[in-house]
């Protein structure tokens, strides 16, 4: 057993923030895998009393808080991140493309993998559900890595057989037996998890899409990732080539596409009936505002999304996203509220953003009671936050009268200088 004592930010099972100025999180491992989870965490005098025998890591002045979870990025398109194009699909052509075709080198994709993993490392971020490509040797560089960090990631290969450039196109059948050999070889081992990845509608033909369903059927506990309705050109694309579907939405929901641990990126141009949908299935919205201001892509709609009961939480999108840096996400994602209900805005309160990151992104991803809140028997993945680490940001926290004006200086002030270290469950 292990404790450690400083300021603690957790999250309890309604999302609401709980904090201890002076606080004890007690870890333990578990015999079998050897993963650290929380025992017990509260104020330091009633938790201290508790376990009078466990040996105290004191961090004074510093916030231990969860790992942050990244619900949607892409490892292959670390090094395109701020690449200019006029929109999604230019963007996609001019970059994303050629930048993936080189992931076929397995040397290639290890050395992206292990840049990647030391970067989300360094942001804070412990979790991410991601993009690999095509390459199968891309997946295998992907949870090599995160199998020897010991990270819970989730990832799989993506699936694009048709309106995809030479090198990267896959072949339909043999695309599903790669898939499910993958899924066979990664999910479940340890932390990991496999995701069945077409990439969006418009870049799977039909049998594509029905053959991810009927995987997606077989091993239900797997998570199934993609896009949707993120640019006005790809939605009356996915209209074109789908013309007999209600909706972008209905295209995945008539391949057994939604249910529990299905994430789709974006979802902007939604209507109510796609809302409902999404409530319905259970299947979730990874939201990833740099990426969607970056790329003009639109608003994602925090006000209606929470109407209709829409499970969301927030994503980097890197390479389309500008930072790997959950505090630039969640500042995005504020500003975006500011735009939401034609404009006459929300102001999203800076616990529920970071709750969208930890917690709630967990809960999203079908991972309640595993990770993101640092409650008692969860994997005790978690940050240890310097709230000074630069003079603007010392002198903003020091004059917080609570602690949603010291989680908003954080968001807005913040970056890597305040992640101080990182602790792996
Ligand atoms: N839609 C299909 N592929 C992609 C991608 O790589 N990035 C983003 N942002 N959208 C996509
Ligand atoms: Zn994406």
């Amino acid at each position: 057993m292990q404790a450690y004592r400083a300021q603690l930010l957790r999250f309890n099972a309604q999302g609401e923030a709980q904090y201890d100025s002076d606080g004890l999180l007690v870890v333990d491992g578990d015999p079998a895998s050897g993963i650290q989870r929380v025992v017990d965490a509260g104020p330091y005098r009633a938790v201290a009393q508790r376990h009078p025998r466990v040996s105290v890591i004191h961090w004074p002045n510093r916030i231990v808080a969860p790992g942050f979870i990244d619900m949607h990025v892409h490892y292959p398109q670390t090094d395109i991140i701020g690449s200019p194009a006029n929109g999604l699909l230019p963007w996609l052509e001019k970059y994303t493309f050629p930048a993936e075709t080189r992931f076929c080198d397995p040397a290639y994709a290890a050395e992206v993998a292990g840049v990647f993993f030391d970067e989300l490392l360094r942001q804070g971020v412990t979790t991410a559900l991601t993009f690999t490509t095509t390459h199968p040797t891309s997946v295998d560089a992907f949870f090599n890595r995160a199998e020897r960090y010991g990270l819970r990631m989730m990832g799989g290969k993506v699936l694009q057989d048709r309106n995809t450039p030479d090198g990267l196109r896959d072949e339909t059948e043999q695309s599903l037996i790669d898939s499910e050999a993958l899924l066979q070889r990664w999910h479940k081992k340890g932390r990991l998890g496999y995701a069945i990845t077409p990439r969006f509608a418009p870049t799977s033909s039909e049998a594509q899409l029905r053959g991810a369903g009927e995987l997606a059927a077989r091993y239900p506990d797997t998570w199934i990732h993609s896009h949707l309705s993120e640019n006005r050109d790809e939605v009356r694309w996915v209209s074109e080539l789908f013309p007999a579907t209600r909706s972008y939405l209905d295209v995945y929901q008539k391949f057994g596409l939604l249910r529990e641990r299905a994430v789709y990126a974006h979802c902007i141009h939604l209507d109510d009936a796609d809302r409902r949908v999404m409530h319905e299935t259970h299947a979730a919205a990874a939201v990833c505002p740099t990426s969607n201001l970056f790329l003009g892509s639109g608003f994602f709609d925090h006000e209606s999304a929470d109407r209709f009961g829409v499970r969301y939480g927030l994503g980097s999108d890197v390479g389309g996203g500008t930072s790997f840096s959950p505090f630039r996400t969640m500042l995005a994602t504020y500003f975006v509220g500011r735009e939401c209900r034609d404009k006459k805005g929300v102001s999203i309160a800076p616990s529920a953003l970071w709750w969208s990151h930890t917690g709630g992104a967990a809960r999203a991803l079908g991972l309640d009671g595993v990770i993101g809140t640092l409650q008692a028997g969860t994997e005790a993945d978690f940050v240890v936050l310097n709230p000074k680490a630069t003079p603007l940001l010392a002198r903003k926290v020091e004059r917080a009268q609570n602690l949603e004006e010291m989680l908003f200086a954080i968001i807005v002030l913040g970056d890597d200088r305040v992640i101080e270290r990182v602790v792996i469950a």
